[in-house]
């Protein structure tokens, strides 16, 4: 399958250096909030989480941003799941948005660590029941012997909790990413898309334009 004619032209906007502004943070609210905005993106909070594991391999994911708190990303998730694993041995990690309709993409590069519990307990009693059995019944990312009895598992502790207030299991809780790097994508006409670069040296933002 030859995908060679698949080519799109961007042409919707444009970026330059000085709008970028003190913080990058702040811009990528700006720029999330006009995705959201966009009744073109479904999930606008949807962000590929890529890390690398004790074996130097790569792996990426979706997951879903739940807070910009300052400098870090927040996400949830299993910390016995691959990912979890992999960032126990390396924390440095990359989290991208690509925003189609919009023709923008950014990339964050960081220092992944773990949320508080506190912080985890709030989240985790915020989320609907289901789910929070969900997060209690499956060993995200191990491998199960058919998904008949993951559903039979979830029925059983259903039944057996019907109405009790669930306690965050240990092994489950947020990601934050401490962001040291921030690039902002617009794509351009004849492919000479903007490029921006923030890098965090010394508690100050520095920007860059790089060459797309
Ligand atoms: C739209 C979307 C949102 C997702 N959100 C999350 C999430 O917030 N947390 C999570 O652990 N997995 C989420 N997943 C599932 C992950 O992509 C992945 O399958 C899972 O985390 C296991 O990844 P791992 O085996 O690499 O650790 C989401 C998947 C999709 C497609």
């Amino acid at each position: 399958m030859k995908l060679f004619n698949h080519r799109k032209l961007y042409d919707k906007d444009s970026l330059s250096l000085d709008e970028i502004g003190d913080n990058p943070i702040d811009f990528f609210k700006k720029w999330f909030k006009e995705a959201e905005k966009s009744d073109q993106i479904v999930e606008s909070n949807a962000m590929t989480v890529s890390t690398v594991d004790e074996s130097n391999k790569p792996s990426s994911r979706v997951v879903l941003l739940k807070e910009i708190k300052d400098n870090s990303l927040i996400f949830f998730t299993n910390y016995k799941s691959k990912k979890g694993k992999a960032i126990d041995e390396n924390p440095n990690i990359c989290a991208s948005f690509y925003w189609a309709p919009l023709e923008r993409q950014v990339i964050f590069k960081g220092i992944a660590k773990k949320t508080s519990d506190k912080y985890s307990d709030i989240y985790f009693k915020s989320r609907p029941f289901s789910s929070q059995v969900g997060a209690i019944v499956s060993n995200q990312s191990q491998i199960i012997s058919s998904y008949d009895d993951l559903l039979i598992k979830y029925d059983e502790f259903l039944k057996e909790n019907k109405g009790s207030n669930l306690n965050r299991p240990n092994h489950w809780g947020g990601i934050e990413l401490v962001v040291q790097e921030i690039e902002f994508w617009q794509g351009r006409e004849n492919r000479l898309h903007n490029r921006v670069i923030s890098n965090l040296r010394d508690g100050k933002w520095e920007h860059n334009i790089l060459s797309p």
